[in-house]
């Protein structure tokens, strides 16, 4: 069978990572074409993996009619842009990083042009998807293992050596809510199947003034109350001063699955006069690498057989429309009803 030419937009800290899987372990694709806004980062991924061409201009990629689907890794403030374009120039399979858009216009313009375009495989980069724990923890929940579940719970930490980076990006990013607990509200309603009917928040800056500068915060919780009756609870911070650290559980009447107890690093423990010592995971792309390469496998596996992603533009826009109401939520200190 051909391989799937990938064309990828977007050569950051991500699109790097998603160019190399691509190049490198996806054997069913190609790595195509490659573009940034950035010269030197589209002539060493030239350099180093060889794709057909490389260029500056988006647009190149769009209008590619070899290329069978493009992969959208740019700053989010360009998805909508970049979206719309592609739709129109009529790119037909499109992968896109979260979050959806920017705002609550920027969703609905993109749901206009991929309806209107009549896109067919669109899937919005929430990754935690393809996390097999996590897969694992679905699958129990929908055979009855837990019985009815009653109360989900997430925890989201990022390593406080972050802060810097955390703090330049911010006002580019949408802030904590906007762009971290996305990831935990589609975990959510995927694994419990149901959308929030409401969401309640507190937050503020405890660690990093500089965040308070950009109208953001550092440590935030969160209660939801979703549709079917589940009870939800989020907990996140940019401040954890041992590393990264990611927990899920779903309590049930009959039991609870659960992910995560300490973020370990690996399986060696370090003995010597300060005591038992084990190393914690240090960041994202550490604890999550297997879901990066498995999401990108999946786009390429749709567009060969032509199948659905499991996680796609309804999704990311139900994120967007969520984070607006829980954003509300956390400013006000006031319980918000999602429309
Ligand atoms: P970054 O700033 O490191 O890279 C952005 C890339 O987009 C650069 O290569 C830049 O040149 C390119 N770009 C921007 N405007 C362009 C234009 N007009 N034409 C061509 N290229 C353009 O950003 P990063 O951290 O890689 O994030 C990218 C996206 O990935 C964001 O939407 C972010 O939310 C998402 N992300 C998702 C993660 C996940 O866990 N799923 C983790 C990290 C990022």
């Amino acid at each position: 069978m051909e391989k799937v030419k990938l064309g990828i937009v977007g050569l950051g800290r991500l699109g790097r990572n998603h160019a190399e899987n691509i190049h490198y372990k996806i054997t069913n694709a190609e790595l195509t074409a490659v573009c940034s806004a950035v010269q030197d980062e589209v002539d060493s991924v030239m350099a180093e993996m060889r794709p057909k061409y490389g260029t500056t201009d988006y647009m190149d990629l769009f209008k590619d009619k070899e290329l069978d689907g493009i992969v959208i890794a740019s700053n989010s403030a360009f998805h909508c842009q970049m979206v719309c374009d592609a739709a129109e120039a009529g790119v037909k399979n499109i992968y896109c990083e979260k979050p959806l858009g920017m705002t609550l216009e920027e969703i609905d313009l993109m749901k206009k042009a991929v309806e209107t375009n009549d896109i067919n495989i669109f899937q919005i980069g929430y990754n935690r998807r393809f996390d097999k724990s996590l897969q694992v923890m679905k699958k129990k929940i929908d055979e009855g293992f837990i019985g009815k579940p009653v109360l989900i719970k997430l925890m989201n930490r990022d390593p406080s050596w972050e802060a810097d980076h955390i703090i330049k990006f911010s006002p580019t990013s949408g802030g904590l809510v906007f762009d971290m607990l996305t990831h935990d509200y589609d975990c959510a309603r995927w694994l419990i199947g149901s959308d929030a009917e409401t969401v309640y928040g507190m937050g503020d800056v405890f660690a990093y003034d500089g965040l308070a500068a950009v109208n953001d915060i550092d440590n935030c919780t969160i209660s939801l109350g979703f549709e079917n009756g589940v009870m939800g609870f989020m907990e996140t911070t940019r401040n954890s001063a041992y590393g990264y650290h990611v927990e899920v559980e779903v309590f049930g009447t009959e039991g609870s699955v659960r992910m995560g107890t300490t973020p370990n690093r690996d399986r060696v423990v370090s003995m010597d006069k300060n005591g038992v010592n084990t190393e914690c995971v240090q960041w994202f792309f550490e604890f999550w690498e297997p879901t990066f390469k498995a999401e990108l496998q999946h786009f390429a596996d749709c567009i060969q057989n032509n199948t659905k992603p499991v996680v796609g533009f309804i999704d990311g826009y139900k994120a967007v429309k969520w984070a607006f109401a829980a954003k509300e939520a956390v400013d006000k200190r006031k319980v918000v009803k999602i429309k």
